[in-house]
């Protein structure tokens, strides 16, 4: 089958298309036919083995996945496709089932043909499709919506909150804002200025253009302000807090849970939640969608592997 191949941490053309054997499941596993996969802040963390400034996170993230090289061979966090085959052991899912999911924690990632899951593993997921979504849409879902569930839960969020939103814009962003409206929440959504026109039709009650208004200025006004964007630093948020306010970072350390899915699927089947796609590569131009996706983009960016 083809892969892309990832033998040293770096540029995006350390990526490299190459024939590789194609995997078999084992009881418990699944095969996919991967039809996307995503260009996502995860992967290309793992594709650079660097963490923006912080030689701390840095070294952490390469005890983890890697000291010298990525551990990881083929790279690629979340994927959509279709079952092709089931190990013995499994239950849940069939032959030809739709399903999306990430490759969170497993040796092998979805930018490949095929790629083997476990039906149940503690770090990652795999669900079926919702039916109201492409299998494009679905490879973009899942890292993004748990993580902006999952902080906006922990923060509290109830209906009536008035809620700032930073990198509403970006993959995390963005599904906060449309979970935030999913629970009527009122939204002020931060993004460029490339981007407020599509923010605020999905769903954001306001929009600010950063890069024309000073944030800061907003002082004492929300009860939840979600960094989204991981580039703001808390101390300047945290003033814009009513009294008894709350703060939520995406550096905030989250987990992959089916059961984070499910509650995902209620937004998706009452037409509340979609993912936003920008632009989406064929396998073969896997170099150039990580160049695309460092210089800035809406929503996400997906490469088509199977189609
Ligand atoms: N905790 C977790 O499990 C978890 C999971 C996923 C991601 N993350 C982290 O969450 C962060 C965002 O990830 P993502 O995938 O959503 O990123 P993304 O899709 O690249 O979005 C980044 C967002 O940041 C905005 N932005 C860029 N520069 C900015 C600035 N100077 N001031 C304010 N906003 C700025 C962008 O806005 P414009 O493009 O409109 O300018 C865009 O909306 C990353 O730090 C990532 O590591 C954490």
């Amino acid at each position: 089958m083809k892969a892309v191949l990832i033998k040293k941490y770096g540029g995006p053309e350390v990526l490299q298309i190459t024939a590789t054997t194609k995997p078999i499941p084992r009881n418990r596993e699944i095969l996919v036919k991967v039809s996307y996969a995503t260009v996502s802040t995860g992967t290309v963390l793992l594709r650079r083995g660097k963490v923006p400034d912080s030689l701390l996170l840095t070294i952490l993230m390469r005890l983890i996945f890697g000291i010298t090289r990525p551990r990881q061979e083929i790279p690629g966090v979340e994927f959509s496709g279709i079952v092709e085959e089931v190990g013995a052991d499994v239950q849940s899912f069939k032959k030809g089932d739709e399903v999306y999911g990430t490759t969170t924690g497993l040796k092998k990632g979805a930018y490949a043909e095929y790629v083997c899951i476990p039906e149940k593993w503690k770090w990652g997921v795999i669900a079926h499709k919702p039916k109201e979504l492409s299998l494009e849409e679905a490879a973009a879902l899942p890292v993004g919506a748990m993580t902006a569930l999952e902080l906006l839960t922990k923060a509290g969020l109830s209906a009536g909150d008035h809620i700032l939103i930073t990198g509403a814009s970006g993959n995390v962003g963005n599904y906060a804002v449309q979970i935030a409206r999913y629970y009527g929440a009122r939204v002020t959504a931060v993004c460029g200025t490339a981007n407020t026109e599509w923010v605020k039709a999905t769903g954001a009650d306001e929009v600010i253009d950063y890069k024309k208004q000073d944030i800061s200025r907003l002082s004492n006004r929300f009860d939840i302000v979600f960094e989204a964007s991981g580039r703001i630093r808390p101390s300047l948020l945290k003033p814009l807090l009513k009294k008894k306010g709350r703060f939520t970072s995406v550096k905030a350390l989250t987990s992959e849970k089916n059961e984070k899915l499910i509650t995902i699927h209620k937004m998706i089947e009452a037409g509340k939640l979609r993912p936003v796609i920008d632009r989406v590569y064929r396998l073969n131009q896997v170099v150039e969608a990580h160049h695309y996706f460092a210089q800035g983009k809406k929503g996400n960016v997906v490469i088509e592997i199977g189609g």
